[in-house]
């Protein structure tokens, strides 16, 4: 065992339970009917150190907000797959280099350690339209920065407008993707009005990718953010180039969370949160130490007060408190120690790359989630879960 497997496993034994205000036990623990259970696991682990995370799905937009998001995600996660939908979105290999320049000017403004700074990467990823060409990822797959493309279904999800159409008319850019190995990123939901919002992904595994994955059987695909127990069976019965990426708000939360005694809209993303037992099906495929299922935030930041409107947007803001969302999850059913698998290594694995040779330690050490952050132009972030409190924290 060299020393990154035993810092892996090291647990210190010096046991002290955990205070957490008991109104936020059902919130905190939705699949804990026995508080006891989780008194006793806090009575023996108090540390995690595992090689520092990366974040294969994230939305650390543009220009202002980029002096926000880009600390947060800097500040735990070496690898960052950045997503493509800004206005106008990322579309070939220069818009991308452009992107990662703005992104990087930001690492460097920021007050974040020199060590951090040289750590983070942040790749890049395209913009699939219906007029992305085979030449358009030939040059992306020469560029060394974009890792991968993202297909939205136009009209799926936020800035999802350029999105591609009619998939059948991709056939030479997935054959492009296939001869330069890079993967299809693929935000799975059928978008025909008629089709019910809770049905949207599994229509789209079963009559659209079940397809796309007989036609190109060896495009390395993503299922981005599944919500369901159909997505994980279905990653499940494919083959090793088939893999899926899971955000917190998926492993904590459920429908209930976000409508029950009121709509919550900090709750509220897209694919949108399922039934408890999708929820409880995630869970156990994060922490089965299947490689096929690693993190992905999803972390997408809309000022609190585009969240608390009328018309409130989807997406979840978890960039700066993702690795304690994601403990408390896996610990919550006992399995803090598959946490590094899914957080560290099987993303990496999946991409070809590298695993990070830095770690990070995570403590058993309570901490409150901000209520907000400043955010651009005077506005506010509301991030996953604020003002509450989590039994997780990293390690000063
Ligand atoms: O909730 C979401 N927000 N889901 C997405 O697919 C996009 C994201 C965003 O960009 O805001
Ligand atoms: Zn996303």
């Amino acid at each position: 065992m060299n020393y990154v497997q035993i810092s892996s496993l090291i647990f210190s034994q010096v046991g002290k339970s955990v205070m957490i205000d008991p109104q936020y036990y059902s919130l905190l623990f939705p699949l804990f009917d026995d508080i006891e259970r989780f008194d006793t696991m806090t009575d023996s682990i108090r540390e995690l150190t595992i090689l520092q995370p990366d974040d294969w799905h994230i939305h650390l937009r543009d220009d202002l907000a980029l002096s926000t998001t880009v600390p947060h995600a800097a500040s735990s996660f070496n690898r960052v797959i950045c997503m493509p939908n800004l206005v106008p979105p990322v579309k070939n290999a220069q818009d991308a280099i452009a992107y990662r320049a703005r992104i990087m000017e930001q690492l460097a403004a920021s007050d974040l350690s020199l060590e951090r700074k040289s750590a983070f990467d942040p790749r890049m990823t395209l913009y699939l339209t219906d007029n992305t060409t085979a030449q358009d990822i030939e040059l992306a797959a020469q560029s060394g920065i974009v890792q991968a493309v993202k297909l939205y279904p136009a009209g799926a999800t936020t800035n999802s407008a350029d999105g591609v159409t009619n998939i059948n008319a991709c056939v030479d850019v997935f054959e492009a993707l296939e001869k330069y190995n890079l993967p299809l990123l693929i935000h799975g939901e059928v978008t025909q009005d008629h089709i019910d919002i809770f049905d949207r992904e599994k229509r789209f595994l079963d009559e659209v990718l079940a397809q796309i994955i007989v036609k190109f059987p060896t495009l390395k695909i993503v299922v981005e953010h599944i919500t369901t127990s159909d997505a994980a069976d279905f990653v499940l019965s494919q083959g090793n180039h088939v893999a899926a990426t899971i955000t917190p708000q998926h492993l904590m939360f459920n429908r209930n969370h976000l409508l029950v005694g009121g709509i919550k809209p900090h709750f509220y993303c897209l694919p949108i949160l399922k039934r408890e037992s999708h929820q409880k099906v995630l869970l156990d495929v994060a922490t089965s130490g299947n490689p096929k299922f690693f993190l992905g935030t999803d972390s997408a930041p809309h000022a609190t007060d585009k969240k608390e409107a009328a018309c409130g947007c989807a997406g979840c803001y978890s960039a700066a408190t993702a690795l304690p969302l994601y403990a408390t999850a896996f610990d919550s059913i006992g399995k803090i120690d598959k946490l590094e698998g899914f957080a560290s290594r099987f993303g990496a694995q999946f991409y070809g790359l590298p695993l990070n040779e830095s770690t990070i330690t995570l403590v058993n050490t309570p901490m409150q989630v901000p209520t907000d952050y400043p955010y651009f132009d005077g506005a506010s972030l509301t991030p996953l879960m604020a003002g509450e409190t989590l039994p997780w924290s990293i390690k000063a």
